[in-house]
């Protein structure tokens, strides 16, 4: 067959005649390469940044985070399974990258307070202790504690290996429109001293936001 009756296109690809056509080929292995390496790297990142060590860059201070977290039930309990920083303060990487990224980036946002020292002492993190836990509170309240679901769903409790007094509260919980936070709060920090205050403060505002 004569060379020049075939496509342009198949020409390109069977025998490049001048060197430089390989340049096409070649090129383009290289831009996948380059992307693949650049995914990996922010994947790698991302990964090492949701590590509780990572937190614990200006979060360990030892006298009271953690502490507080190391005493808790969901450091350690007698299942063994233990959760994370990242748990209980993270959007889920699989389930919502973006949600997970944004999330990322008001973390790192902590850098500019972090410098500033706003929770470098034990009194400036008493100072702080209220501010931060409302607002926890006021995410998870708006998401219906969705973190704490990723390990406990209601549907799934067996509300008769619950003692009374807690199956009932379960049982009744959603009709009541009740999420997880409203009973389970202070499970890992020590609460701040107008603990009370806040959360009524917070279901306040929620209901006025709700009849507008
Ligand atoms: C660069 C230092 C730094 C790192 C790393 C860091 N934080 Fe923070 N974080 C802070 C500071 C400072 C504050 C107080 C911010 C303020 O004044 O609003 C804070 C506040 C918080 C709060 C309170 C609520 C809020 O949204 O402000 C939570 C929850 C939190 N950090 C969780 C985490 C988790 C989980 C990690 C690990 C994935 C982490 N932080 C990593 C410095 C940091
Ligand atoms: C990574 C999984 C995980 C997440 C996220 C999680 N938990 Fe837990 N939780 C556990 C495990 C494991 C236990 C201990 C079970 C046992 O006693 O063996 C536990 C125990 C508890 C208990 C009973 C013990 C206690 O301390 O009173 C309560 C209440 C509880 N969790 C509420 C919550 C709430 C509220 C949230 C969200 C703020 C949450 N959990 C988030 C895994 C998780
Ligand atoms: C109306 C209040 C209320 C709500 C809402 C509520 N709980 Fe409870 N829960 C209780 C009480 C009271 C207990 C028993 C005392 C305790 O362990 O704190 C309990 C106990 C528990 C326990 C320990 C059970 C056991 O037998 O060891 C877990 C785990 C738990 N709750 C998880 C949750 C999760 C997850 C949610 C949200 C889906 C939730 N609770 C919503 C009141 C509530
Ligand atoms: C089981 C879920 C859970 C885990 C695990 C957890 N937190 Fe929290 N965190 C909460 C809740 C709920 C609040 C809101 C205040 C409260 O109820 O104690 C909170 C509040 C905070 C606050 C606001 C200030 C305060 O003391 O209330 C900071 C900062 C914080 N968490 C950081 C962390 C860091 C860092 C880790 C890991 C060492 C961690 N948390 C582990 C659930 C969790």
């Amino acid at each position: 067959m004569n060379e020049s009756k075939k496509g342009w296109w198949a020409r390109l690809w069977s025998r490049p005649n001048s060197k430089w056509l390989l340049g096409i080929p070649v090129g383009g292995f290289l831009a996948v390469a380059v992307g693949a390496v650049a995914l990996q790297t922010m994947n790698y990142t991302l990964h090492q940044t949701s590590k509780t060590e990572f937190c614990y860059v200006c979060h360990s201070h030892e006298q009271f985070i953690k502490p507080e977290y190391e005493a808790s039930s969901h450091f350690s309990n007698a299942s063994g399974v233990q959760a994370g920083c990242k748990d209980c303060h993270l959007p889920d990487m699989q389930d919502d990258w973006f949600a997970y990224v944004t999330k990322k980036v008001i973390v790192s946002k902590d850098i500019i307070p972090e410098l500033r020292g706003v929770i470098s002492t034990r009194e400036k993190y008493e100072d702080y202790r209220p501010h931060g836990a409302e607002k926890v509170w006021r995410h998870f309240k708006e998401n219906d504690s969705k973190n704490c679901r990723k390990c406990h769903s209601s549907e799934n409790m067996d509300l008769e290996a619950q003692d009374r007094f807690a199956s009932r509260r379960h049982a009744r919980a959603e009709e009541r429109g009740q999420t997880c936070i409203d009973c389970h709060y202070g499970i890992v920090h020590e609460l701040p001293e107008n603990a009370r205050e806040i959360l009524a403060k917070i279901d306040e505002d929620m209901e006025a936001e709700e009849q507008d």
